[in-house]
């Protein structure tokens, strides 16, 4: 159980670094091509969405890891981590959805616009589809462990 423990808040202390470097990364490479922050509807779900990421990993790690809640505490807080582990995740599935929308409709009406038919539409388009079955799948695979209901 310990080792799981591990795995679980190791993978999701990645997660959460590498999308505040993301976001770090697009705050950066706009300053410095004197775009705009936080102009879009994207942007502002996406800080949103990473704050409660990080909320959830804190109260989760303080819970059920260190110091660590009593068991009556552990067993009350646990389906609320579920669920709401569950729908920062689809939040972001669905946040990543939009990017790539945003990023393929700027490349569209671009100085040199892409076809709007053509390869890399396609290659948008589908990279985007199978992020959101992705999802799908995880949610599906969470559900089938019963863990929504317990
Ligand atoms: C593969 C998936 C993603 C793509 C293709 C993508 C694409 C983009 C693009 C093109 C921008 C610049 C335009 C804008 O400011 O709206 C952007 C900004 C941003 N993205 Fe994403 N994004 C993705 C996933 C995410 C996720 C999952 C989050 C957070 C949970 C996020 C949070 C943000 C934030 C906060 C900004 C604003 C930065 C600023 O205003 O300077 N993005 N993203
Ligand atoms: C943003 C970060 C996190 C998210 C999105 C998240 C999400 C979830 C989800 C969806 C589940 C149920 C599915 C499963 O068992 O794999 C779960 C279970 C669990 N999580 Fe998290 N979690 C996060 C961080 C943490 C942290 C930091 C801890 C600290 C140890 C933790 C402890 C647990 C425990 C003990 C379970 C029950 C595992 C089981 O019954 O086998 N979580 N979490």
């Amino acid at each position: 159980m310990e080792v799981k423990k591990l795995i679980h808040l190791g993978l999701h202390a990645v997660a959460l670094i590498l999308g505040i470097i993301g976001i770090s990364a697009t705050f950066k490479y706009h300053n410095e091509s004197s775009i705009p922050n936080l102009y879009s509807l994207h942007s502002w779900l996406g800080i949103g969405i990473i704050v409660l990421y990080g909320i959830q990993w804190i109260c989760g790690f303080v819970i059920f890891f260190y110091p660590g809640g009593s068991k009556g505490l552990r067993a009350d807080s646990l389906p609320w981590h579920v669920v709401f582990g569950m729908l920062v995740y689809m939040l972001a599935v669905a946040n990543a959805a939009l990017g790539f929308m945003e990023k393929l409709t700027f490349l569209e009406n671009s100085r040199l616009p892409l076809p709007k038919y053509g390869s890399e539409a396609f290659l948008v388009n589908f990279t985007a589809v199978i992020t959101i079955l992705y999802g799908v799948f995880v949610a599906l695979s969470v559900a089938s462990q019963g863990k929504f209901s317990k």
